[in-house]
């Protein structure tokens, strides 16, 4: 079986993390965001991925090749000379995409995160017999989806709105698709939006269904919704394999830490963290609601909460960061800094305190 992620466009609302790598690299739960959805789709037998990208394919291929033969799955990348929108690179990989079984492929936004319940969307899939399956979710703010509109019994789908300006519904696209190769037929090769030139003509013909979500979801493109989506996630491993979060005494709520972290005496750690390899956590510091990448090294008596530390930062000792603070690639916060919100670029030294949410240059 194949899949296709959805992986161009430029990152811009995480930013300064997509300064340093391109978005599916950024790491989510100390692994890179894209791993979670193609170590998700090699569990239920896809043998090729391929990756539709308008920039730097070396960069990820390049990565990627370790995971290749370590999970055993083929990636190949299709590269767009322009940007050719959500739909457009299924039809120029249409033929990595067609099987000579006319079996159905998989299409993912590279951004969201879930339990990934593909299995049953394949049921599902087998289930209806139209053309398309797109899985979705309920939110509370679905003004900034794909709203759909579904009979609720047959799960056929009325009607795909993307972005509605008034509201039509609270169940939205979840950016996980399973289509026919017969979908390929509708999309043209040309810059193209899946979400308003394709499914709302599929839906028109009776031949779109959505299933609803079991399990959390979130897109994680942006800070706010990067650091919930890592709660959710957590709370999911909570009930899954409770094994692989931290216990002890220096340890509240739902955290993972790498092997390769040491955390130092006297620490107060969660809930709602993620300590990736190698970082060194001094003694006293309090993290609640953080992501700590690679590298990192957190000085003592520092306390951070609701942020980001890009890989390879240092803060210092003393310290206190948080409200959405984004530190990008190889930050240095010094000594007793202050930073309320502060949108760091890589490779910056911040001497002074940041009093209100700002980006830092
Ligand atoms: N190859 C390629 N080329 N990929 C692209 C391009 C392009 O020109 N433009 C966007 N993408 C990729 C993005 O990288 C992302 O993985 C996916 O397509 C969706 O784009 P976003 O920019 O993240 O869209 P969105 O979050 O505003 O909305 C989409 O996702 C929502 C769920 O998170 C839509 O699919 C909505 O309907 C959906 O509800
Ligand atoms: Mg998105």
């Amino acid at each position: 079986m194949k899949a296709l992620i959805l992986v161009g466009g430029f990152g811009t609302r995480l930013r300064p993390l997509t300064l340093s790598v391109p978005k599916p690299l950024v790491d989510f739960a100390n692994k890179p965001m894209i791993l979670h959805q193609i170590e998700a789709l090699k569990a239920i037998g896809v043998n090729e991925v391929v990756l539709a990208i308008n920039y730097q394919p070396e960069v990820m291929l390049n990565f990627l090749k370790e995971f290749e033969t370590k999970l055993g799955i083929k990636i190949t990348c299709s590269q767009e000379t322009e940007p050719l929108g959500t739909a457009g690179p299924l039809a120029l990989a249409r033929d990595k995409l067609i099987s000579d079984s006319g079996e159905p492929f998989f299409v993912l936004n590279s951004d969201v995160i879930s339990e990934y319940p593909l299995k049953e969307m394949i049921q599902f899939h087998k289930t209806h017999g139209g053309e398309a399956t797109i899985m979705v979710t309920k939110v509370d703010e679905p003004s900034k989806y794909g709203v759909v509109v579904m009979e609720e019994t047959t799960g056929q789908v009325e009607r795909f709105v993307e972005k509605p300006k008034l509201f039509v519904g609270n169940k939205i696209n979840a950016g996980i698709y399973l289509l026919n190769p017969s979908v390929l037929d509708r999309i043209e090769l040309r810059p193209t939006s899946i979400e308003k030139e394709v499914f709302p003509k599929i839906a028109a013909d009776k031949k779109l269904y959505a299933m609803v979500l079991p399990g959390f979801w979130m897109d994680i493109g942006q800070p706010k919704d990067y650091i919930s989506g890592l709660t959710l996630y957590l709370d999911s491993l909570r009930k899954k394999s409770p094994s692989k979060l931290a216990s002890g005494p220096h340890f509240v709520g739902n955290v993972i830490v790498h092997e390769t972290a040491t955390i130092g005496e006297g620490c107060l750690i969660g809930p709602d963290v993620a300590i990736g390899p190698g970082c060194v956590v001094d003694s006293g510091v309090r993290l609640s609601r953080c992501t700590v990448m690679r590298g990192v090294r957190i000085k003592k008596h520092t306390c951070i909460s609701n942020s980001i530390i890009g890989w390879h930062s240092t803060v210092g000792q003393w310290a206190r960061v948080e409200n959405m603070t984004i530190l990008g690639e190889d930050v240095h916060v010094c000594d007793e800094v202050y930073s309320n919100g502060g949108v760091v670029l890589p490779h910056k030294e911040i001497k002074s305190n940041i009093l209100k949410p700002e980006i830092v240059m």
